[in-house]
């Protein structure tokens, strides 16, 4: 397997970096994930524009223009030669330049950063684990206060998802002052009397590539839709729960800390938009 590492493809086990790179002894950096479907990145130009944005956000000059990274990926997915994949893609601070200190917490004044990418074949729900849907707990939203970064430095996601997995579960829902954010690892929908909710994005929650193609759908088919904030009471009450991400596309919540979602079954709503889903991604 080749991956992309700083100009060069090579092959895995030959990929390195230095210890003194600042992703990992900060997390200073940034990543996307791209999915692909029959060889085409899916929402490329949306994953890019969000890319830069983190990059924005943590005040890194991005490497390269949106071409190069056309041409790096499409590269990549060329090397990796499944048809469904999920493009890894890793910005960070990179190294301290010469004569620079090793660690040291203020960004070097002469830093590369580094650019690291790979690609893996997408498995996606089959249609048993689709009509099964899946788990999920809640836990309180003890993340920093700029989750709209795609940070690399994911400690705190991670710590959160481990919760659903000690659980059985595929994920954890996360509150902040009583209000719905999103999951460790996506963001989650709330369907109450046939009308689709989604919290409003903020500093609080990373607006989805997926999430953003969930609303357009809706938009586009008619289905009723309401971006606003929502309440505990409302997640609890909900009639059908989804989260949707690039990689999970867009699966049902059927039970939240034990207790049935709706009918405990993936709802109508949820079906209708994954029908839309598939159709709208090839
Ligand atoms: N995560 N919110 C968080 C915290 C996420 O980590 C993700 C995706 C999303 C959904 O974003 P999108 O629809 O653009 O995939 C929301 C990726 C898949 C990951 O970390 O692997």
């Amino acid at each position: 397997m080749n991956v992309y590492l700083n100009g060069r493809f090579l092959p895995l086990a030959e990929a390195k970096i230095s210890v003194l790179d600042r992703g990992f002894l900060f997390g200073d950096g940034v990543y996307e994930v791209v999915p692909v479907y029959s060889g085409k990145p899916f929402r490329l130009e949306s994953h890019l524009r969000r890319l830069q944005a983190s990059l924005d956000g943590i005040r890194l000059a991005n490497p390269h223009d949106e071409a190069a990274w056309r041409a790096l990926i499409g590269q990549l997915i060329a090397q990796q030669g499944s048809e469904d994949q999920s493009v890894y893609v890793q910005v960070t601070r990179g190294l301290p330049g010469e004569g620079e200190p090793l660690r040291d917490h203020p960004f070097p004044q002469a830093a590369v950063p580094t650019v690291f990418m790979l690609a893996q074949p997408l498995v996606t729900a089959s249609p048993a684990q689709k009509a099964a849907g899946v788990c999920a707990v809640t836990a309180a939203d003890d993340r920093w206060l700029r989750c709209n970064i795609k940070a690399s430095a994911l400690l705190a996601n991670i710590l959160l998802r481990q919760q659903s997995v000690d659980a059985g579960c595929a994920e954890t829902v996360m509150l902040r002052d009583g209000y719905l954010t999103e999951g460790a690892a996506s963001n989650i929908f709330v369907v109450k009397d046939g009308v689709l909710l989604a919290p409003p994005p903020s500093n609080l929650m990373l607006t989805g590539i997926t999430y953003d193609v969930v609303l357009e759908l809706a938009a586009a088919h008619g289905i009723p839709h309401v971006v606003r904030p929502v309440g505990e009471a409302e997640l609890r009450g909900a009639d059908e729960l989804w989260m949707t991400s690039s990689t999970k596309e867009i699966m049902a919540i059927v039970r939240l800390d034990g207790a049935p979602v709706g009918a405990g079954v993936p709802g109508p709503l949820a079906q209708r938009m994954d029908a839309l889903y598939q159709t709208f991604k090839r």
